[in-house]
């Protein structure tokens, strides 16, 4: 079996249209624009290369940005401070700080400090509390996008038996978390593997989906995967550099192989990757519809 390919790209493009005629409407019926501020501490190249890539995406959909790039040395005293400013503009409706921030400033005072209602990313307890309740609120955007793509590309997840590796706060605990509730994409089986699991290879080799987000290099094997898997690989790793500079990129997954095998699969780059991007977006024109009552 060669796996039919999930492309991000194509099921982002679908919801950036969407978006762009929402946002068009906003404009025309209730004069609103709505906006976004990402904030960046430092030079980390990865994350200044996914800060320009969402402020481009704000752009080409009508949504207002702002992009603050500030010193690796910046304290969390400023940091707070200007995070603070921006809860209080009324033209931004979306605030963004990147991560990781750098090792002196402490990321939970700073992710706590954001105005739940501008949580675009939805890293607030206030928003993980409200998604693990099943309740409306911003989702982070990774897992988001995920159901999304799950959804579009009509992958079965009822009683569907997925594994998912990696327990981080941004993406393997809040997709565990929305996959099990009774809702879209939503009713699966849950297996979280991680570090500490003893055989990993027995889950994944029993799994209909996998969902896979640690940060290792082709890490899932094809011996690792029955035939027919659902394959969601999120990992972005640079493993080295092409003759024109650019950065070589590689999944989780061991994408050559494992499409022998599985029913479906999602590419790096041109997966995942574009969908978080987009379920940015989508959070932050859900904000202004919020600061505005109109839902
Ligand atoms: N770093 C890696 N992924 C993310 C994300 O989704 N949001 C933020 N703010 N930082 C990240």
């Amino acid at each position: 079996m060669t796996a039919k390919l999930i492309s991000g790209t194509e099921v982002a493009k679908a919801i950036r249209e969407e978006l762009t005629a929402e946002v068009t409407e906003l404009k025309g019926k209730h004069n609103i624009v709505p906006g976004l501020v990402t904030i960046l501490v430092g030079e980390d190249p990865a994350s200044q290369s996914y800060v320009a890539a969402k402020n481009k995406t704000a752009h080409a959909l009508g949504i207002y940005s702002e992009q603050v790039t500030l010193d690796p040395d910046t304290s969390e005293k400023e940091l707070l401070e200007l995070v603070d400013k921006y809860n209080n503009d009324p033209k931004i409706n979306g605030i963004l700080v990147q991560l990781p921030l750098p090792k002196h400033i402490n990321e939970a005072n700073v992710l706590y400090a954001i105005d739940p209602d501008k949580d675009v990313d939805g890293f607030h307890p206030v928003n993980v509390g409200k998604m693990v309740l099943g309740e409306k609120c911003f989702l982070p955007c990774t897992p988001h996008g995920i159901l999304e793509l799950l959804t579009r590309s009509g992958v079965e997840t009822s009683g569907a038996e997925v594994v998912i590796i990696g327990r981080s706060n941004i993406v393997g605990k809040p997709i565990a978390n929305l996959m099990l509730q009774k809702r879209e994409a939503g009713n699966a089986t849950i297996t979280l593997c991680h570090t500490r699991t003893k055989d990993m290879a027995a889950h994944c080799r029993r799994a209909d989906i996998i969902i896979a987000a640690v940060g290792v290099p082709k890490m899932v094997t094809a011996d690792m995967v029955k035939d027919g898997v659902a394959i969601i690989d999120v990992g972005v790793n640079r493993i080295g550099k092409a003759s024109n500079g650019k950065a070589i990129l590689a999944g989780d997954v061991d994408f050559d192989a494992v499409k022998e095998k599985a029913s479906c699969i999602t590419p790096v780059p041109g997966g995942v990757g574009p969908m978080t991007i987009t379920m940015l977006m989508k959070n932050t024109v859900q904000a202004a519809k919020m600061a505005a009552n109109l839902i």
